[in-house]
C-alpha cells in the first residue's frame, strides 16, 4: 500500500486525480503509473528500480536500529514502522535525497546552460561552502569512509537518466560538486547523491524523493523487525558519565 500513499500524496499536492494501482504491472511500473498516470518508459522503469532495490535494506543504519529498539519493547510492527520513518526523514540519513536537490535548486539549474559552465559554477559554489564550513548533504558516509558501494550501480542509472532527458548541464553540477568535495577534503558522495537527481529527472516532486526511499526501505525494517521479535531482548544501552565528579556540601 504504501506507493499508492505516496503517489496519493504528491498526486494531492498537484490537484491531480488520483490513479487506481494496477496489478498487471510490476512494482516499479507501477509506483510510475501511479504517480504519473502513464505507463514509463522502460529505461526509466529501470532506474527506478535500480533506486528502489539499492535502498530496500542497509544493515543497522540510523532507522532499521530504531525499528529494532522499538520492537525489543515488544511494540507493534507499525508503531517500529512509524519511529523509523521518524529517524530516516532527517537529513542526516533518508532526508539527504531531498537536500541534494535542494543543493542544486540554490545553484541554480540553468536548462541552457552547457555541462562545462555548469560544472564551474558548481565547483565555486563547492569551495565557498566548505570554506564556510557547510555541510553539504549527499556527502560522507558514517561507515564508508572511501566510498559508498552503492554509488557506482546508481550512478551509472542517474547518467542513463540524464542521457535520456538530455539534461547536461544537471551532469555538469553533478559533477563540479563532487570533484570539488573530493579535491577539497576527499570526501565522496553517498547513495543519496545520484538518487536525488534521478528522482527530479523522472519527474517527482522533491517532499516524494524520502517518501520513495521509505518504501524501499520498508522492506529492510520489517525484516529486521521479524528477526529481532525471533530471538528478542531488550535493547538497553548505557551511557557513560562524564560530568563533574561528585561533589560534597561542607
Ligand atoms: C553521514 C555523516 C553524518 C557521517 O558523519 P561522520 O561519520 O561524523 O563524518 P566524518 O567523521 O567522516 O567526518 C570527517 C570530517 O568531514 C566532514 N564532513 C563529513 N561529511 C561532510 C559533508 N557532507 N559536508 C561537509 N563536510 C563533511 C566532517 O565535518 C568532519 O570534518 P572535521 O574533521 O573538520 O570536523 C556526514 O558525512 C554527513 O552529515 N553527511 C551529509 C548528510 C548525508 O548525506 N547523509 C546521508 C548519509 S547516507
Amino acid at each position: 500500500m504504501m506507493p499508492a500513499v505516496v503517489c496519493y500524496d504528491q498526486r494531492r499536492r498537484r490537484g491531480e486525480e488520483l490513479i487506481e494501482p494496477r496489478d498487471d504491472l510490476d512494482y516499479s511500473e507501477n509506483f510510475l503509473w501511479m504517480a504519473f498516470g502513464e505507463e514509463a518508459a522502460p529505461e526509466v522503469v529501470d532506474a527506478f528500480r535500480v533506486s528502489i532495490i539499492l535502498y530496500s535494506e542497509h544493515s543497522f543504519n540510523a532507522s532499521t536500529f530504531t525499528g529494532r529498539v522499538i520492537t525489543s519493547t515488544l511494540a507493534d510492527l507499525h508503531s517500529a514502522v512509524v519511529g523509523a520513518i521518524g529517524a530516516l526523514k532527517g537529513p542526516l540519513h533518508g532526508g539527504a535525497n531531498e537536500a541534494v536537490m535542494h543543493t542544486f535548486e540554490e545553484l541554480g539549474i540553468r536548462k541552457d546552460e552547457s555541462a562545462e559552465d555548469a560544472e564551474k559554477r558548481s565547483k565555486e559554489w563547492m569551495d565557498k561552502a566548505l570554506a564556510e564550513k557547510k555541510k553539504v548533504m549527499g556527502f560522507g558516509h558514517r561507515v564508508y569512509k572511501h566510498g559508498d558501494s552503492r554509488v557506482p550501480t546508481m550512478q551509472d542509472a542517474l547518467f542513463r537518466m540524464l542521457d535520456y532527458y538530455d539534461r547536461p548541464e544537471i551532469l555538469g553540477l553533478y559533477n563540479g560538486l563532487a570533484k570539488s568535495m573530493d579535491e577539497a577534503k576527499s570526501i565522496k558522495p553517498n547513495l543519496d547523491y545520484p538518487a536525488g537527481p534521478t528522482y527530479w529527472l523522472m519527474g517527482f516532486d522533491i517532499p516524494t524523493f524520502t517518501p520513495i526511499f521509505v518504501c524501499a526501505r520498508i522492506t529492510g525494517w520489517t525484516a529486521h523487525i521479524m528477526e529481532q521479535r525471533a530471538a528478542n531482548s531488550l535493547i538497553r544501552p548505557l551511557s557513560e558519565y562524564d560530568g563533574p565528579e561528585e561533589r560534597h556540601l561542607d
